[in-house]
């Protein structure tokens, strides 16, 4: 009897696990056709006739972003929509540009953990654990330094130098997912109640329409 329970706890933990990361690709690739009207999980594939080398390139991830913005930061991808070949690979790759002092803003990838290598500069990074620890496991990162934030769980970057930095994220997954913190919290369309977010965060009323106004 116990011993069944013991199995069944196994098996539920190897599930669980199975599906913690994409699917195994039962092919040797399956380059992303956009134009398919073929709806799959992931994007239905190009007859591997078709394909070329250029479907698993990009180039230009040596080029700074763009970080004149309110956060002083820069995305550039390398997801399925820049290499259609990395469908149902498993994994991507993003480039991140930090003005001095620049942030991303806490963040968290549903579906992927996330390794960062800093190629320029120093950032301090961070991530929060779950309830109800949600203790911060956080670093000063110098240029070749690798820090690793685990799936599912709220994190961020900021340049804390003079100058500025660029990292290097790849991912678990083909389509790690994003949910910004305050955009999902205070920038939804449309807004939770002010009465659920000033409860929330135990504010008045007036500071939570402050703050969904800049969104
Ligand atoms: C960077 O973005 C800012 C703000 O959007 C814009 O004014 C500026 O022209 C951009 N710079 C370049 C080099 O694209």
């Amino acid at each position: 009897m116990s011993k069944n329970i013991f199995l069944c706890c196994i098996l539920a933990i190897t599930c669980a696990l199975a599906v913690a990361s994409d699917p195994a690709p039962l092919q040797d690739f399956c380059v992303a056709d956009f134009n398919s009207q073929v709806l799959v999980n992931g994007v239905a594939c190009l007859d591997p006739k078709l394909v070329t080398a250029d479907n698993f390139f990009l180039s230009g991830f040596d080029k700074p972003g763009n970080v004149s913005n309110q956060q002083g930061s820069a995305v550039t991808s390398a997801m399925v929509e820049q290499i259609p070949g990395l469908n149902t690979l498993g994994t991507s790759l993003i480039r991140f540009d930090y003005a001095p002092w620049g942030i991303v803003s806490p963040h968290m990838h549903p579906l992927a953990s996330e390794i960062l290598v800093v190629v320029e500069g120093t950032l301090l990074v961070g991530f929060v654990t779950s309830n109800p620890d949600n203790k911060l496991i956080s670093k000063v990162l110098q240029k070749g330094d690798v820090f690793v934030f685990p799936q599912g769980l709220v994190h961020f970057q900021q340049n804390v130098g003079y100058v500025n930095a660029f990292s290097y994220s790849a991912f678990g997954s083909q389509n790690p997912g994003v949910v910004l913190v305050p955009n999902t919290v205070f920038g939804s369309t449309p807004h939770i109640t002010t009465d659920v977010l000033a409860k929330a965060f135990q504010v008045d009323k007036a500071i939570v329409d402050q703050i969904e106004a800049k969104f």
